[in-house]
């Protein structure tokens, strides 16, 4: 027996990470640095191609200075960020939020909503989910024991043909009634979407949170796009004091602020509910990274003083709209995006070699991955497979889609574009 296989059978992994197959980005990303043309484009991953604004940056440099700010900070969160949000987010909740029970402060969004898991799933509770979905919300509702129920978007009839709003993902509200039971204890929305792009109707959030107070569910809305919309966008906890009830919102000062790295992210809601997510947190991390806390505090105590939101929902939706041109230009339809920085494009008409090398990884799922090697070894561009975020059931619902992230720099989009036109000759109609 080979060392290795020697030390694999000493040291067993435990269930909940064994056995899994290789992660989409780990797939991208080895890809992405092993393709004969570089430097590649990566628009696969969301994260920013650039700083947070200055003021931000400056914000979290003084806290270094600062010895609270170097030491433990309260589990909760440091009082100065919680008020903060309070501040920044009781308009938008037609409510003055307090921040000493309606808002907890977490390890980025993620580890948010595995709190939120944690404080509230017992083994044999379910939870459901839209497809696609965020891939983490997966482990992290399996790690408490819970069972995942899955509900797909319906994509546009004419997805493959026709460039049509985000908007036309649709839910089948009979299906998702189908779906819930005495089991369902929760139900987790996204808007705006990934990678959809698409921002939940209010009609659609009323039906949701009827059924949510019909069948006494929690509804956990992950809001970390919430900055960027280019329509109307409502938050469901805003819907009635009912609903708000039963709704925890999360959001992440990562995405608000470009710093995915900082690792902050939020929970807003009534007392009952945010006092055993901060609990269950409590027990998972003690606290969230001090320095980075009290530069997000100042974000956003000055983001809106100096015009941050507006010039950042402006900015992306600027980006989207340029980038998406060359897709125009290919004849290449995708769902506009109503929010977010995610693009889903259709490359059904994209015809791939038949006889193209694939490594076995990559033949052995659907579509999209081979797709998305194909663009990584011919035209040096990475995009997301979006089958990742489905079920093997309804992952031909997505197979002839990539999702694109669109926030970087003006000249990479540029470049993507130009490498992109080099798909033209194996696009057949
Ligand atoms: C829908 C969604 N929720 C949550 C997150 C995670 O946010 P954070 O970086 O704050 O953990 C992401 C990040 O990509 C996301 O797309």
């Amino acid at each position: 027996m080979s060392q290795t296989a020697a030390q694999a059978e000493l040291f067993q992994p435990a269930q909940r990470v064994a056995g899994q197959r290789q992660d989409v980005w780990s797939i991208v990303n080895e890809a992405a640095a092993a393709s004969p043309v570089q430097p590649i484009v990566n628009m696969g991953q969301g994260f920013f191609g650039y700083n947070p604004p200055q003021f931000v940056l400056d914000a979290a440099k003084e806290a270094l200075n600062r010895v609270d700010c170097n030491q433990y900070s309260p589990t909760k969160g440091r009082p100065r960020l919680k008020k903060a949000i309070a501040d920044a987010y009781s308009s938008s909740f037609g409510r003055a939020l307090n921040p000493d029970t309606e808002v907890t402060i977490t390890t980025g969004a993620n580890e948010g909503m595995l709190s939120a898991f944690m404080g509230f799933i017992e083994p044999g509770d379910e939870v459901i989910l839209f497809e696609p979905f965020f891939d983490q919300y997966i482990s992290n509702i399996e790690m408490s024991g819970g069972t995942i129920r899955y509900v797909p978007l319906h994509p546009p009839k004419d997805g493959a043909t026709k460039t049509s709003s985000a908007l036309e993902w649709t839910i089948d509200f009979e299906q998702l009634e189908r779906t819930i039971n005495p089991k369902t204890k929760m139900i987790v929305l996204n808007s705006p979407h990934n990678p959809v792009g698409k921002v939940f109707s209010r009609a659609e959030l009323e039906r949701i949170g009827e059924l949510a107070v019909k069948h006494n569910f929690i509804i956990l809305s992950d809001e970390v796009y919430d900055r960027l919309y280019y329509v109307p966008f409502t938050r469901i906890a805003t819907l009635s004091p009912e609903v708000y009830e039963r709704t925890l919102t999360v959001g992440s000062a990562g995405k608000a602020f470009y710093a995915t790295g900082w690792r902050v992210g939020y929970l807003i809601g009534p007392e009952h509910l945010i006092k055993y997510v901060a609990a269950a947190h409590t027990r998972i991390c003690y606290s969230s990274v001090s320095p980075l806390q009290e530069g997000a505090a100042v974000a956003f105590e000055q983001a809106d003083k100096v015009g941050f939101w507006d010039e950042s929902r402006k900015d992306m939706r600027r980006k989207m709209s340029l980038f998406c041109e060359v897709f125009d230009e290919l004849g290449i339809p995708y769902s506009d995006p109503e929010g977010g920085y995610f693009v889903l494009a259709n490359l059904s008409s994209v015809k791939l070699p038949e006889d193209y090398p694939f490594p076995p990884h990559v033949s052995s799922r659907p579509r999209d991955f081979k797709l998305a090697w194909f663009l990584i070894q011919e035209v040096g561009v990475a995009a997301i497979p979006p089958t990742e975020f489905y079920t093997d059931e309804n992952a031909r619902i997505a197979e002839d889609y990539l999702r694109f992230a669109v926030c970087k720099n003006d000249d990479v989009l540029e470049t993507a574009k130009e490498r992109l036109r080099g798909l033209k000759k194996y696009i057949v109609r």
